[in-house]
């Protein structure tokens, strides 16, 4: 089965589960709403990707994992989407949960996804209890304090920020436990796959930025330019896009360099210098394409 049904049927089963017996339906809706259809499931599919390149010899507990972090992921995004933080009206090119739903609803539907994500986990520890124990820990610490994603957005308030513990927190967290979870789902350690996740959330951070920077609203399906309207500092403004487009190249080919020995080590290299390619803005790769087809 490929990457992407295994991460849409077991987030749907997740889903599934938290929607069954009586439950309130406007919120058992609202978690259906948040989670399908997706974004780019780029998170998932890195974790599947090194649970593949490891073996992947327990692939329900690799799916529980993957749909766990996604889980976390969308929650996220539903709460950075509120008007307490970003007052953002679309996401995912629909409108955002608190618009469709109101925010009481869209406060619990992030709150039930972090929930969930957790649970998806502790129902899977029937497969391989230690493996689970340890896929919950480094879940835990990338969602939280002081080094999840919760940390990345707590930077946003304060008065000085430090850059890049605040990027590492933000972006970085999530992309760090795609691969260490799709190391230790299939039993390996997690701790040596920490660099290539941290490297690749760079990338992916840079790749945003240049996406804030270049693309409209109606192509990205959520608010654009988001970046210069809060002042944020971002990576367009201090390089330009050339030059982000090359610091995002160069920061994936030291992910490249950085992959630890494993079976897959080969495939997994391609798959991360694929993503040079998906990352480059469209809009860039189509102006770069025309200005050499006129020279
Ligand atoms: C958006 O993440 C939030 C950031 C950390 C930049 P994605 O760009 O992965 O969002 P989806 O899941 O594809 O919608
Ligand atoms: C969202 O960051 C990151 C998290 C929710 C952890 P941003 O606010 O920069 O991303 P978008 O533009 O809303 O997706
Ligand atoms: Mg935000
Ligand atoms: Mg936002």
């Amino acid at each position: 089965m490929s990457f992407t049904k295994r991460i849409e049927k077991a987030l749907s089963a997740a889903i599934e589960r938290g929607q069954s017996g009586p439950s309130p339906s406007k919120l058992a809706s609202a978690l259906h709403y948040t989670v399908t259809p997706g974004g780019a499931r780029v998170r998932p599919t890195i974790l599947l990707s090194v649970a593949s390149a490891c073996g992947d010899d327990n692939p329900a507990l690799a799916d529980a994992a993957a749909a766990a972090l996604e889980l976390i992921h969308c929650a996220s995004l539903v709460h950075d989407d509120l008007p307490c933080f970003d007052d953002a009206e679309t996401r995912r090119g629909k409108p955002s949960v608190h618009c469709a739903y109101g925010e009481p609803l869209a406060v619990l539907t992030g709150d039930s996804l972090i929930v969930m994500g957790f649970s998806v986990l502790t129902e899977a520890a029937d497969l391989d209890p230690v493996r689970a124990i340890a896929l919950l820990k480094v879940l835990a610490a990338r969602t939280g304090m002081p080094g999840g994603i919760c940390a990345g957005q707590g930077w946003e308030s304060e008065d000085v920020v430090d850059l890049s513990a605040y990027h590492r927190a933000k972006t970085g967290a999530l992309f760090i436990a795609a691969t260490q979870m799709g190391a230790i789902a299939a039993g390996q350690d997690g701790e040596q796959w920490e660099d290539l996740g941290a490297r690749i959330g760079e990338a992916f951070q840079v790749a945003d930025d240049l996406r804030d920077a270049l693309y409209d609203e109606e192509t990205l399906g959520k608010p654009t330019g988001q970046d210069d309207l809060h002042g944020r500092p971002n990576a367009v403004t201090e390089l330009g896009v050339q030059g982000a487009i090359s610091r995002m190249r160069d920061i994936l080919s030291g992910a490249i360099a950085s992959i630890p020995r494993c079976p897959g080590e080969a495939l997994l290299a391609q798959m991360v210098s694929a993503q040079a390619e998906v990352l480059t803005p469209i809009k860039w790769r189509a102006e770069q394409a025309s200005r050499i087809a006129g020279e």
